[in-house]
């Protein structure tokens, strides 16, 4: 049984009050067992909305991380700070970081793994583009990014993974992949963890789709037997939609 998780990518949005704002809103309706509730603010927000969690069942993500613990690396976040603020989990490898940061394959995969030696819980991104896509290249290019992500993970490590399909094209575009669809890249994503680690470890790990996730179209994709929840940008920027994604979820 995979507990689903709704997370909450906010992206380079919101101001200082805002973001506690939206924070509040969310401890004050969150409903409780049966989903995982993650929000990453923008960096310079995490410890605003830190304060605001605090003992609540959300936990908070950061929205990039470097793979060294200090140093020089002007306008990084290391993995040390991010535990200093009680941050348990890292988005890795999000396409907008892929695409606007030339964030390499290779360069995910050493953030992953210094991540996870440091008990940040990556939640690994990977998705085909439009061309891709119309390319029929679906599967070539995400087990491509899958197994490049995962390059030196350990079995053991699996239990800390979470891994978010976002297919480039439903990213803010409001087009969202369709249920069969998304089900189809997700059993496959499974079928390469089975590959790498062995069933257990497959069927236990967690799998959000992404991309123009709405309380519209949430529930038909959640009710696919290997979607375990969302990775949602502009739909988690208000607390209604937010707080209504993870109601589906835990209904799911
Ligand atoms: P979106 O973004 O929900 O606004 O499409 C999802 C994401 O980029 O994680």
């Amino acid at each position: 049984m995979r507990t689903p998780i709704v997370a909450g990518n906010w992206k380079m949005n919101l101001d200082r009050e805002g973001a506690r704002r939206l924070a509040q809103a969310l401890v004050d309706g969150t409903p409780g067992n049966g989903v995982q509730l993650i929000v990453a603010p923008p960096t310079i927000y995490l410890s605003t909305v830190a304060e605001v969690l605090t003992t609540a069942p959300i936990l908070l993500a950061s929205q990039n991380v470097h793979w060294a613990a200090s140093g020089p690396y002007t306008g990084e976040v290391s993995t040390t700070m991010l535990l200093d603020l009680g941050c348990r989990y890292a988005i890795i490898g999000h396409s907008e970081r892929r695409e606007h940061f030339q964030e390499s394959d290779e360069l995910l995969n050493r953030k992953i793994r210094s991540a996870l030696d440091q008990q940040i819980h990556p939640i690994i991104c990977v998705g085909e583009s439009l061309e891709g896509r119309e390319g029929e290249r679906t599967r070539e290019k995400v087990e491509f990014q899958v197994r490049a992500a995962l390059v030196g993970v350990s079995a053991e490590a699996m239990q800390n993974v979470v891994i978010a399909y976002e297919p480039i094209w439903a990213i803010g575009t409001g087009k969202t992949a369709s249920p069969q669809q998304a089900q189809e890249v997700h059993a496959f994503i499974r079928t390469i963890l089975e590959d790498l680690y062995g069933r257990t470890v497959a069927q236990a790990t967690r799998i959000l789709y992404g991309g123009s996730v709405k309380p519209t179209n949430f529930p038909e994709l959640i009710g696919q037997e290997d979607i375990d929840g969302g990775l949602v940008g502009g739909g988690s920027l208000s607390a209604e939609s937010f707080l209504s994604l993870a109601r589906q979820a835990m209904a799911s």
